[in-house]
């Protein structure tokens, strides 16, 4: 039997076994996904593991999407200009590391919304955001903007990125698509205090999808905003993971966005 894993420091609330597992009982496939919670110097032997063939695939989350990539010996495109590596498998020449939340955030929006040409601002600077910010290049986002508490961190993705701009935290420059990367929201009652009253027939993108609505989504439809959450970007870094480790496309059902309503 195949084994699979996804590892991070905390590791209890992860919903990918449940997403995996569904997959791979559907399409009747003699494997198992685990998750493990890790200590940074456990990454090594991990990975050996998987070149050893006795772990045939590895999930990373956070805090260890970064740390990973000193123990790889391959980095896709996407994982390379991130920085950032979710989704690990033997390769022909060794361990490679991909990330998977890029085709992920693009899925998202499919039948969404089409950010080519459109203006967008993403509030963070976290681990996630190169990872929307390769995806909106990708689709051809007219302008990028992001706006972090701490400046420096932005300034950091600026180096990573050609043509990001940079506004202060409280700032909110004329967009079309607001994307909240920051982790307020998490917790139901968190309040981002920003104030959206003068926006109207924009588009709100929360990466948060647990609580499913956040006060920022609720405040972008109170003033008539369309309004989505993270399900789909985390239903699709898993799908097209899978999509690599077992060679064939799962389905996204129904079914399948129940098995995430956790509130
Ligand atoms: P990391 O920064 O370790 O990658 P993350 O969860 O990916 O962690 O990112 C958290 C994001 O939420 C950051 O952009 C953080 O802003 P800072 O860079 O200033 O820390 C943002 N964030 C967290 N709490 C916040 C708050 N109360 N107000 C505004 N932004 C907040």
């Amino acid at each position: 039997m195949k084994k699979y894993l996804v590892i991070g420091n905390p590791i209890e609330h992860s919903l990918s076994p449940q997403l995996h597992n569904h997959w791979i009982k559907a399409n009747k496939i003699d494997a198992v996904y685990e998750k493990k919670k890790i200590n940074q110097n456990e990454i090594k032997d991990l990975i050996c593991d998987v070149k050893d063939k006795k772990i045939s695939g590895i999930n990373v989350t956070v805090p260890f999407k970064q740390e990973v990539i000193t123990y790889l010996d391959e980095l896709t495109d996407q994982a390379q200009k991130t920085q950032s590596v979710n989704t690990i498998y033997l390769g022909t020449n060794g361990v490679v590391g991909h990330n998977t939340d890029v085709d992920g955030f693009k899925s998202s929006l499919k039948d969404e919304y089409d950010p080519k040409n459109k203006n967008i601002l993403i509030l963070g600077a976290g681990g996630v955001v190169p990872s929307i910010i390769f995806a909106l290049k990708n689709m051809k986002a007219q302008s990028i903007t992001i706006s972090n508490r701490t400046r420096e961190k932005a300034e950091n993705l600026k180096k990573k990125f050609e043509n990001i701009k940079i506004v202060d935290w409280g700032q909110i420059p004329n967009f079309d698509m607001i994307i909240n990367a920051t982790s307020v929201g998490l917790n139901a009652e968190d309040e981002i205090n920003l104030d959206f009253s003068k926006t109207n027939n924009k588009f709100f993108y929360d990466v948060i999808y647990n609580p499913t609505e956040t006060n920022f989504l609720k405040a972008g439809k109170k003033f008539g905003n369309k309004i989505i959450n993270g399900k789909l970007m985390f239903i699709y870094q898993a799908y097209y993971a899978f999509e690599i480790w077992h060679k064939l496309l799962p389905k996204v059902d129904e079914e399948v966005l129940k098995l995430l309503e956790n509130d």
